[in-house]
C-alpha cells in the first residue's frame, strides 16, 4: 500500500537480505525455486504507458513536454543503457527490485513508522468488558498465533495461489521473531526466526511495562491457553502502578531522531538487554487500558486509530513497542487489533495469519490435566537517564501532534459486497476503485493519482507494484457520470469500460508489466551508475504522477476485519477495504492539517457513489455492444 518511494538519493546499499533461498526449509525450497523471477518490462512498452497514464493528471501543456523529454530519454541511448543495467541485475539477483524496494520504500523512508509506514487492523469488538476476559481472550489469541507458527515451522502452511498461480511464501518467513532496528541514515529488519537458538519467548506490556513471557514447555511444547493466562495474570498483577516512563514512545519518533536515542538508550547495559529481548521475541502483546468511549457510530475510527497509534501518551502510546513487525492489541473493553511494521510483509499474509486466530479463538477449552507451575515472566528494565527522559518528553510531544493530526473513518458499506458487481459480471475490485473515483472526482472536479497494491508474489521474493487506477477510462466515466447531457445507456457503457481497463491494468501488473517499480528501477539503476539522472525524472510530471492523493488497497479477509494505514501525501487520503459477500469494510484516513481533506466526508461520497453506481447498472440494460 506504500506509495510513497524515499526522497533519498543516496545509493542504496545492501544490508538485510530477504531470507535466502539456501536458508528456507525443504519443502518451501523446493516451492519457491520453482516459482519465475519477476521480469524486466520492456522499456518501450513502459514508456508509452507511462505518457498514457500522465494524461489525466496533467494539462495538455505538460503531458507535451513530458513526452518530448520521454523521446530523448527513449531514443538517446540513456533509456536503453539504463535498461540493460537493470537486466543484467535481473540476471544476478533472486529478484532485481525486492532489495531495492525494501530500501527505499521502508528502511531509509525517515518519517516515523507510526501513521506514516505501520498499517493496523481493526477486529470485531469481542464479548468481555473485564480483565479476565481480556486475559482470556489473549491467552487464546496467543495460543493461536503459536499454532500458525507451528505450521510455518513445520512447513504446512498451504501454498496461497492468485489468478490460479502459485505465490510465493516468503512473507511468511519474515513476520514471527522479527524487529526494524533505527539506523542514522537507513534502518534494518533483524530476523532471529532463522538463529541457531530461535526465540521461546514473547513480549507482553501493560501499563508501559514489558514482559518476556516463555511460551513453550522445556520439552519445546507450546503452552497451552490456561497456563499462557496464568502468566498473564501474574504479569498483570506485578504491573499495576501506571507511572513508569513510556519508553516504548521513543519508536514513534521521526527515525533520525529515534536512531539517535536509540544509541544513547543501549548504552546502557540492562537497557541493551531489555531491547534485545523485545527485537527478539516472536511477538508482542499490549494489554491496553479500555479505549476512550465514544458514540456506537464512532467506534470503530477511534479503534483504528487506537491500532494505528495508541491514542497518544496519555492513552496506549506507550503500551507499544512500534518497530515490532507484530504487535497484537487487546484492550480491556473488549476492542482489539493489531499493529504491525510493514517492512517484513504486505497485509494479506499478515491478514491470513488473523483469520488463523481469530478462528482460533472461537475453538471450544479442551480440558486439560492440573498444569506444572511456572517461572515468573521476567520484566524488562530499564535505567532512565535524563537524557532518555528527555528524549521520551520529545517524542511523546510529537507523537501527541500526530495522534490530534489523524482523521480516520472506519465504516461498513451494507448495500451491497462483492455479489453485486459479480452478479453483474464485473469486477468488485475495479468496481470500488471506480467509485473512488467517482468519489474523489465530485469533490475536487478533478482526478487525482492513485495508488492501488498489486500483488507481485507470482513472482520469487515479490512484493508490490502499482496499479495506477486513474486512467483516460476512469476519467470518461467519472466525467459523464453527472453529466445531465449524457444518456444513461452511454454511462453505463463508460463505467464497464473503465471496470474492464482496471481489470486489465490489474493483470499487467501482478504479471510483473506495471510501470512504476520499472520507472523506480530504471531511476536507481542512473543513481547506481552514477550517471546524471535522466530528467525524465526530475519533471513535473513526474512529480504529480507520483504524488497519490489516494492510495490505497484492498486487504481481503475471512474475519470481518479491515485494515487501516496513514496517507502517503499531505494532502492525500488513505483508503484501505475488504470486500465480503455481502459488505464493504472500508478505512479512510487523511491529515487534520489539511484544510482540503477530511475522511469522514470521503467516506459520505463513497458510500453516495457505490449507491449511484449500483442504481446506474441495474436501470440500465447491457448494451449489445
Ligand atoms: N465477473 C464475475 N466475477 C468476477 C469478475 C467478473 N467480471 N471479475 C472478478 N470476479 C470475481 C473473482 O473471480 C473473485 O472471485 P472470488 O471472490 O470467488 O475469489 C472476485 O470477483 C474478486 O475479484 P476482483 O475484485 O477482480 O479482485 P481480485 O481478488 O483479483 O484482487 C487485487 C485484485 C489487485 C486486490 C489483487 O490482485 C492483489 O494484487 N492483491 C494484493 C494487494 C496487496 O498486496 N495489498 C496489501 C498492501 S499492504
Amino acid at each position: 500500500m506504500l506509495a510513497f518511494i524515499a526522497k533519498s538519493m543516496a545509493k542504496p546499499v545492501r544490508l538485510v537480505k530477504p531470507v535466502s533461498l539456501a536458508k528456507l526449509p525443504g519443502r518451501y525450497l523446493a516451492h519457491q525455486e520453482g516459482l519465475p523471477c519477476l521480469p524486466v518490462p520492456p522499456l518501450q512498452q513502459t514508456l508509452d504507458k507511462y505518457l498514457l497514464a500522465l494524461k489525466p493528471l496533467v494539462s495538455l501543456e505538460e503531458w507535451s513536454l513530458t513526452r518530448v523529454l520521454v523521446e530523448d530519454f527513449r531514443t538517446s541511448g540513456v533509456g536503453e543503457r539504463l535498461q540493460k543495467g537493470l537486466e543484467r541485475r535481473a540476471r544476478k539477483t533472486e529478484n532485481w527490485l525486492s532489495e531495492w524496494w525494501l530500501q527505499t520504500a521502508y528502511l531509509e523512508y525517515r518519517m516515523p513508522v507510526v501513521v506514516h509506514s505501520n498499517p493496523g487492523v481493526v477486529l470485531p469488538k469481542q464479548d468481555f468488558e473485564d480483565r479476565q476476559g481480556q486475559l482470556r481472550f489473549a491467552a487464546k489469541l496467543i495460543e493461536g498465533v503459536l499454532d500458525f507458527k507451528t505450521m510455518v515451522d513445520n512447513e504446512t502452511l498451504p501454498v496461497e495461489y492468485l489468478g490460479g498461480k502459485p505465490l510465493c511464501m516468503n512473507q511468511y518467513y519474515q513476520m514471527l521473531s522479527s524487529c526494524r532496528i533505527p539506523g542514522p541514515k537507513r534502518d534494518t529488519v533483524a530476523n532471529y526466526s532463522q538463529a541457531s537458538k530461535p526465540p521461546t519467548h514473547i513480549t507482553v506490556v501493560h501499563n508501559f511495562q514489558f514482559f518476556e513471557l516463555d511460551v513453550y514447555n522445556s520439552d519445546g511444547t507450546p503452552l497451552t491457553s490456561d497456563q499462557i493466562f496464568t502468566q498473564l495474570e501474574k504479569i498483570w498483577g506485578t504491573s499495576l502502578q501506571t507511572n513508569k516512563e513510556p519508553i516504548g514512545i521513543l519508536t514513534t519518533n521521526h527515525r533520525n531522531s529515534w536512531a539517535k536515542a536509540y544509541n544513547n538508550l543501549i548504552k546502557d547495559k540492562t537497557n541493551k538487554e531489555s531491547v534485545r529481548t523485545i527485537q527478539k521475541s516472536i511477538f508482542t502483546v499490549c494489554l491496553d487500558a479500555p479505549i476512550p468511549r465514544v458514540s456506537d457510530d464512532l467506534y470503530q475510527s477511534q479503534v483504528a486509530a487506537q491500532m494505528l497509534h495508541g491514542g497518544g501518551s496519555r492513552w496506549n502510546s506507550g503500551n507499544r513497542w512500534f518497530d515490532k513487525t507484530l504487535q497484537f492489541i487487546v484492550a480491556e473493553d473488549g476492542s482489539c487489533g493489531l499493529v504491525y511494521e510493514h517492512a517484513p510483509a504486505e497485509g494479506p499474509p499478515i491478514v491470513a495469519l488473523i483469520d488463523h486466530v481469530v478462528e482460533y479463538t472461537k475453538r471450544p477449552e479442551l480440558i486439560r490435566s492440573p498444569m506444572m507451575p511456572l517461572p515468573m515472566p521476567k520484566k524488562l528494565r530499564f535505567n532512565i537517564t535524563p537524557e532518555i527522559k528527555n528524549d521520551i518528553e520529545k517524542a511523546k510531544q510529537n507523537l501527541n501532534i500526530m495522534v490530534h493530526d489523524l482523521d480516520v473513518k472506519v465504516f461498513v458499506f451494507s448495500v451491497f459486497g462483492k455479489n453485486f458487481p459479480k452478479s453483474e459480471k464485473l469486477s468488485p475490485d475495479a468496481f470500488i476503485q471506480l467509485a473512488l473515483q467517482l468519489s474523489y472526482y465530485r469533490m475536487y472536479k478533478q482526478v487525482c493519482a492513485t495508488y492501488e497494491s498489486a500483488s507481485l508474489r507470482m513472482f520469487r521474493l515479490g512484493r508490490t507494484d502499482t496499479i495506477r487506477s486513474a486512467s483516460i477510462d476512469s476519467e470518461n466515466f467519472v466525467q459523464a457520470m453527472d453529466d445531465p447531457s449524457k444518456q444513461n445507456q452511454e454511462k453505463v457503457d463508460l463505467l464497464r469500460k473503465a471496470v474492464q481497463a482496471h481489470r486489465a491494468y490489474t493483470d499487467m501488473a501482478i504479471n510483473g508489466n506495471a510501470i512504476d517499480r520499472h520507472l523506480l528501477g530504471l531511476k536507481l539503476q542512473a543513481i547506481e551508475d552514477l550517471v546524471s539522472m535522466p530528467e525524465l525524472f526530475m519533471d513535473t510530471s513526474y512529480a504529480v504522477a507520483m504524488h497519490f492523493n489516494l492510495s490505497t488497497s484492498q486487504v481481503p479477509a475471512k474475519t470481518d476485519c479491515v485494515m487501516c494505514f496513514g496517507p502517503v501525501v499531505p494532502d492525500g487520503y488513505g483508503v484501505c477495504y475488504n470486500p465480503m459477500e455481502d459488505h464493504i469494510n472500508f478505512a479512510v484516513s487523511a491529515f487534520n492539517s489539511c484544510a482540503e481533506t477530511n475522511a469522514a466526508r470521503l467516506a459520505h461520497y463513497l458510500e453516495r457513489a457505490l449507491c449511484d453506481m449500483q442504481q446506474l447498472v441495474q436501470r440500465t440494460p447491457k448494451s449489445k455492444l
